[in-house]
């Protein structure tokens, strides 16, 4: 049954918006995880647009469940995850100009350069995770790679808005998760999941984990934060458990 990280990032959004020291997304995850989470996502981004290097020092000492750092495959953010030893480490691809994340790690095209990126975390002891557009070449680029777990990026399957081009995206999810499995590589899944899109998802068979963040951040606003994250928990475990 897949289980529910809470990506905290857009909580420091708003406190970056004002550059001030509220709201906390330190708290945010301590509510996160007495709400149901079983672990914590954070990206540090290269322009700190969010997520500062304090937050992911305090998350390290106060997060009890998995604190798993997405990054860009660049040498500065491998020195902060090798001194701060989050449990995991997602690489995830990063432009400056980008809102959001937008598309998967070309793991196939950059085989040499991750691997490099890779190793010292691998022998650091901490879990590697790619995340990647649910595609057959990158999943074996995977494979090659040892990684741990492939996050299948959603966000082709969240934006598909008519019930056709949907079920492809679903599909393609589907597909993906079978083969990573077959290959030994955990399967997790994230990007653009919303309280109405994600059970489909948390069907997909072997799914582990699924990273959610702005739509619980965006409900907190209205339902508090705790209830936020304990609903979109209980929607997953629903369907878990159906
Ligand atoms: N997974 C990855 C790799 C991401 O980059 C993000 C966005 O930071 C998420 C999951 C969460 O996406 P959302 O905020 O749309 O739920």
């Amino acid at each position: 049954m897949a289980k529910l990280c809470v990506n905290v990032d857009h909580v420091a959004t708003i406190r970056e918006a004002r550059k001030t020291n509220e709201p906390d997304p330190v708290a945010a995850a301590l509510i996160a995880e007495r709400a149901g989470a079983i672990g914590i996502t954070i990206h540090l981004r290269e322009d700190r647009r969010h997520i500062q290097d304090r937050d992911l020092r305090l998350m390290r000492q106060v997060v009890r469940g998995k604190l798993n750092l997405e990054m860009a495959p660049v040498s500065e953010m491998k020195c902060i995850a090798l001194d701060v030893k989050p449990e995991q480490v997602t690489l995830v691809p990063e432009r400056r100009e980008e809102i959001t994340t937008e598309g998967g790690l070309d793991v196939a095209g950059n085989i040499e350069q991750i691997a490099g990126l890779m190793k010292p975390l691998r022998e650091a002891g901490l879990l590697l995770s790619l995340f990647i557009d649910p595609h057959h070449k990158q999943i074996e680029a995977a494979k090659e790679l040892n990684a741990d777990f492939v996050e299948l990026n959603t966000a082709a399957y969240s934006e598909a808005n008519a019930h056709v081009s949907q079920e492809k995206e679903l599909t393609s999810l589907r597909n993906a998760s079978l083969q990573a499995h077959e290959l030994g590589i955990g399967v997790h899944a994230g990007h653009g999941l919303t309280y109405l899109n994600v059970e489909a998802v948390a069907c997909l068979p072997y799914l582990q984990e699924l990273n959610i963040g702005h739509s619980i951040v965006s409900y907190s606003v209205f339902v508090g934060f705790e209830r936020a994250v304990r609903e979109m928990s209980d929607i997953i475990s629903r369907v878990g458990s159906a």
